[in-house]
C-alpha cells in the first residue's frame, strides 16, 4: 500500500457531548463493530465493576497513575479508525479542547430528551473555530424526547450551524417505529431487537400495518416537508463545518448506530493537508512529520517518565527512526512508542497521517512541538490558547520554597497543564483552568515533583476578555472586572459574570473586549 492509500483509509475523530448524553454507550458500539471488545457492557458497566475502555482513565486514576484522554485505534471495513476520547465530568480540562486540534472530524452526541447542553456548546465552539466537520447523532430515541424539528431548530439557533437531517424518526419512546433514511429513500423499522428491518420506499404498500399508522404517516409528511423547506444537502458545507448532517437513533437499543457509523465513515474526511511554516504539508508527503498535542506526566512518583501524544500529519512513522524537534533543532531516535488500542498500549511499529502515537518524553517536549524526519524541518501552526473559566489565587505554603514554587509553576505552565496569570495591580499568581481537575493535577505534581505545597484561594468562575494594549487603563477595572496579565504580558479582564461584562460594555463602548473562542 502506498502512503496515499494509508491516508485515504484513515478516519480520526473525537466524540463530543455533555455528560450522560450517551458518548460511552455509542463508543462501545463502535468498538464492538471494530471487534475491540466482545460484549456490550464492557465499556459501560460502572455497576458491574468493569470499566469503560474509553473511560479507561478512570482505571488509571484509581491506580493513581495518570489522567488522560484516551485514543482508540482499530480497523473496520477497510478503514483505519482512530477515536479520541474527550473527557467530560470532573475530568474536563484544556486537554479536552486540545484533543480537538488532533482530529479531522467530530461526532456530536445529543440527548434527544434534553437537547443542547452546556458542555456540548463549549466543545462545539472549538470545532467551529477550527472549521472541523461535525456529524450529529441525536440519541435516546427509545425514550420520549423533544420534537425532532425543535431539536434541529435548537442546533441551528444555539450552535449557529445549518442542519441536514439524514434520517427522520417515526415516533419515539413507546411509539417509536423506526427511521426514514432520506438519502436512500427507505424505512428502517425498529423491531425491538438488534435486527433492523429495511423497507425500500417502493415497497411501503406491502407493510400496511406499519405504513397506515398515524405515526408513520405524519413522520412521512414531515420528511416531505423537510424536502421542500429544509436546507439543501451540501457536502461542501459539511466539509467546512458549516452544515451538520443529523442522524437520529439509540445507542443503547442499539438502533441506527451501525448505519450511522457506516455513513459517517464514508462521509468523514481523511487527513487533510495542514499548515506549517506558511506552507501546506500534504499527508501523503514522504517525510514523516507530526505535532504534540498533549503531554501526559506519569502521576506515579516511582515512574517519572512522560508520554507525548503525537498526531502524525505526513509520511510514514517507523519505530526507531530519527526525528528532529524543530524548536531546538535536536535529533532524537524514537524507539519507545505506544499506540493506543483500547485498554492496552501496544508498541507501534509504523503509523501514518491521522494516527496518534505516544512517544517517551525525556522531559524535552512541549505541547505544540513539531517533529520532522530528517534535517529539513518545518513547524506546524501554534496550538490555539483556550480561554480558562476557573481562577484561583496560588501561593506557596512555605515561603522558603518560593524558588521551587516558581520553577514548578513555570514548567507546568509550559507543559500546558494550567494557565498562569499575574495580577496587574498587585503582584499575585492567578492560575486559570477550564476544569477543576487541572488544579488537582497541578497541586499533586507540585508536591510530588517539586516538593512544594500550594495554597489555593478561589476566585471562582470568571469570563476572560483580552484587551488591546493601547486601550488598557487601570482605573477602569475593579474586583468585578479584575485586571490581570497573561504569560506574554497581555492584559485581560476577568469579569465576574455576564452582568458585569454587559455593564462594562455599556459603560465603555469604545473598549474592545476580545473573546478567544471567537477570535482564534
Ligand atoms: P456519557 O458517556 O455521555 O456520559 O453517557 P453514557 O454512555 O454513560 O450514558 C449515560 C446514560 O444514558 C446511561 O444510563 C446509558 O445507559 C443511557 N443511555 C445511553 N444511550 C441511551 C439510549 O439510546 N437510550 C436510553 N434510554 N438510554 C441511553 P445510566 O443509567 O446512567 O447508566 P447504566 O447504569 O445504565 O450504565
Amino acid at each position: 500500500m502506498t502512503i496515499q492509500d494509508e491516508v485515504n483509509k484513515r478516519r480520526t475523530f473525537a466524540i463530543i457531548s455533555h455528560p450522560d448524553a450517551g458518548k460511552t454507550t455509542l463508543t462501545e458500539k463502535f468498538l464492538l463493530f471494530g471487534n475491540l471488545i466482545r460484549e456490550s457492557g464492557t465499556v459501560k458497566g460502572k455497576k458491574s465493576g468493569k470499566f469503560a475502555t474509553s473511560d479507561w482513565m478512570d482505571i488509571e486514576k484509581k491506580r493513581g497513575i495518570s489522567v488522560t484522554s484516551s485514543v482508540m485505534h482499530f480497523d473496520y471495513e477497510g478503514y483505519a479508525v482512530n477515536i479520541l476520547d474527550t473527557p467530560g465530568h470532573e475530568d474536563f480540562s484544556e486537554d479536552t479542547y486540545r484533543t480537538l486540534t488532533a482530529v479531522d472530524s467530530v461526532v456530536m452526541v445529543i440527548d434527544g430528551t434534553k437537547g443542547i447542553e452546556p458542555q456540548t456548546i463549549k466543545l462545539f465552539k472549538v470545532c467551529k473555530m477550527r472549521g472541523i466537520p461535525i456529524f450529529t447523532f441525536i440519541n435516546k430515541l427509545d425514550r420520549e424526547g423533544k420534537d425532532p424539528f425543535e431539536l434541529l431548530d435548537e442546533i441551528e439557533e444555539v450552535l449557529g450551524i445549518e442542519t441536514y437531517a439524514m434520517n427522520w424518526p417515526a415516533g419515539m419512546g413507546k411509539r417509536f417505529l423506526g427511521i426514514f433514511d432520506r438519502l436512500e429513500d427507505r424505512f428502517i423499522q425498529y423491531t425491538g431487537n438488534e435486527e433492523e428491518n429495511v423497507i425500500p420506499g417502493s415497497e411501503y404498500d406491502q407493510y400496511p400495518e406499519l405504513t397506515e399508522s398515524g405515526t408513520f404517516q405524519s413522520a412521512k409528511e414531515e420528511v416531505e416537508l423537510l424536502q421542500e423547506a429544509g436546507e439543501p444537502y451540501s457536502m461542501e458545507a459539511i466539509q467546512n463545518g458549516e452544515q451538520t448532517p443529523v442522524f437520529f437513533g439509540s445507542a443503547l437499543a442499539p438502533f441506527g448506530v451501525e448505519s450511522f457509523f457506516n455513513t459517517f465513515l464514508n462521509m468523514a474526511p481523511s487527513p487533510a493537508p495542514r499548515k506549517a511554516s506558511g506552507d501546506l504539508v500534504a499527508p501523503e508527503k514522504e517525510q514523516f512529520s507530526g505535532f504534540i498535542f498533549k503531554i501526559q506526566a506519569n502521576m506515579n512518583p516511582a515512574h517519572r517518565d512522560r508520554v507525548a501524544f503525537v498526531r502524525v500529519c505526513s509520511g510514514k512513522f517507523e519505530r526507531g527512526m530519527n526525528v528532529t524537534l524543530h524548536r531546538t533543532g535536536k535529533a532524537f531516535k524514537v524507539s519507545q512508542t505506544q499506540q493506543f488500542v483500547a485498554s492496552s498500549r501496544e508498541t507501534v511499529e509504523e503509523a501514518y497521517a491521522g494516527d496518534i502515537i505516544g512517544i517517551y518524553d525525556p522531559n524535552v517536549y512541549r505541547i505544540g512541538d513539531t517533529l520532522v524526519e530528517g534535517k529539513n524541518t518545518f513547524e506546524y501552526e501554534e496550538l490555539p490558547q483556550f480561554p480558562p473559566e476557573l481562577f484561583k489565587r496560588a501561593t506557596v505554603k512555605n515561603v522558603m520554597k518560593s524558588k521551587q514554587f516558581k520553577k514548578g509553576m513555570e514548567q507546568l505552565v509550559q507543559e500546558g497543564a494550567i494557565q498562569l496569570f499575574r495580577g496587574a495591580k498587585m503582584d499575585e499568581y492567578i492560575v486559570g483552568a477550564v476544569g477543576e481537575l487541572q488544579y488537582d493535577v497541578f497541586e499533586y505534581r507540585l508536591k510530588n515533583e517539586y516538593n512544594v505545597e500550594v495554597i489555593f484561594e478561589t476566585i471562582g468562575e470568571r469570563i476572560p476578555r483580552w484587551l488591546k494594549e493601547e486601550q488598557v487603563d487601570y482605573s477602569l477595572f475593579d474586583d468585578r472586572s479584575k485586571l490581570v496579565k497573561d504569560r506574554e504580558g497581555n492584559h485581560l479582564a476577568l469579569f465576574k459574570n455576564d452582568f458585569s461584562l454587559r455593564w462594562f460594555k455599556d459603560k465603555h463602548p469604545d473598549i474592545e473586549l476580545i473573546d478567544l473562542f471567537e477570535s482564534n
